[in-house]
């Protein structure tokens, strides 16, 4: 089955798509808001997405929708991404932050503990896998991992249970994780989640750095967009939700920095962003119902300024051990 795109409507009726514009789909996937975009209005797209399978749909998709251009690579370096092919300033930027369900189901990605497949789970084609992770990583950086970005309360647990196991034997399978972690935690005690699934959500976002794109991109979006520009975000989970939530209000001048129209008297830049609406939208019951994906998805808009983009890096908020390090003992 494809990808079911979440929060449709509500992401059009919040870019506002018009003739003559230029829009980058940071996150392509099935091509779901692409298409819609691409329908609504005689513009040009640049789908951008980490996944070669991803680009491989828009390159066959391009061929009918010739406003579309499919660009592989990470949306953290979306303006270099769109400078090589001379594009410097864009109308709207959207994002769907996560894996598409192409990925979840295909076993062989390795990301679905529902499915047995190699330990992989990374959206592109390089780098560290999870395998690398839970088979190289001390116990005390798989705890920081498992806390940090799944949020799970028995990390420790969890780590020690990983560490023991690996000695006898490394490794290689999603199901044997899955396995390994759900008898480190006594078993699922009449709980409806699997009990390995923040451990997985947390591995994913590690082996991707998901949570330093999701800062990077933000931060490449405010140097893009043109003034009125639209920034539409979606989001899965409570910490990306948290993190775009406070960019927009730190560049909207929201938690305590500059004023637009009193820039002189003002403690910090010019705010980059205005925020027509302080909360997310979230999805009705209808969508819920007919994708249970939806359920936790949340959507933040924000339209840009005519002031310059901040200097100021946008922070995770979170602190793991760098990706690097584990590069280098490959
Ligand atoms: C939830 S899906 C997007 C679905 C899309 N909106 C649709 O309607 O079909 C997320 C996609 O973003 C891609 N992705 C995730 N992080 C990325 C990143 N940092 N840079 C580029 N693509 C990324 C994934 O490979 C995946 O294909």
């Amino acid at each position: 089955m494809g990808h079911v795109p979440v929060l449709l409507d509500e992401v059009l009726s919040a870019l506002q798509p018009k003739d003559g514009e230029t829009y980058v789909d940071g996150t392509f996937g099935g091509g779901g808001y692409a298409l819609r975009v691409l329908a609504s209005a005689e513009c040009q797209l640049y789908g951008i997405d980490r996944d070669l399978d991803a680009i491989t749909r828009a390159e066959a998709l391009a061929e009918q929708h010739p406003g579309l251009t499919p660009l592989l690579g990470r949306f953290g370096e979306m303006d270099d991404l769109l400078s090589t092919v001379g594009v410097t300033v864009v109308h709207g930027i959207m994002l769907d932050i996560g894996v598409s369900s192409y990925q979840i189901d295909e076993g062989e990605r390795g990301f679905s503990f529902m499915r047995d497949g190699p330990l992989d789970m990374r959206m592109g084609q390089t780098g560290p896998s999870a395998a690398d992770v839970v088979n190289l990583m001390s116990a005390s950086d798989l705890m920081t991992i498992f806390r940090q970005l799944g949020e799970e309360r028995q990390a420790k647990r969890i780590a020690s249970a990983i560490v023991a196991r690996r000695k006898t034997e490394p490794f290689t399978t999603t199901l044997d994780l899955a396995d390994c972690v759900e008898t480190a935690v006594g078993g699922r005690r009449g709980k409806k989640t699997h009990p390995a699934t923040l451990t997985f959500q947390a591995i994913r976002m590690y082996v991707n750095d998901e949570l330093g794109e999701l800062a990077r991109g933000l931060a490449a979006a405010e140097r893009l967009l043109a003034p009125g520009g639209r920034l539409v975000v979606v989001t899965f989970h409570s910490l990306e939700d948290r993190l775009v939530k406070q960019f927009m209000r730190e560049r909207a001048g929201a938690l305590g920095g500059g004023s637009r129209y009193m820039p002189e008297v003002a403690k910090g830049p010019a705010p980059s962003f205005d925020l027509k609406r302080r909360k997310a939208i979230e999805p009705g019951e209808a969508e819920t119902r007919d994708n249970p994906r939806a359920r936790s998805s949340r959507l933040r808009v924000a339209v840009r300024t005519d002031a310059p983009a901040w200097a100021d890096p946008v922070s995770t908020g979170k602190s793991v051990p760098p990706l690097k390090v584990l590069e280098a003992a490959l």
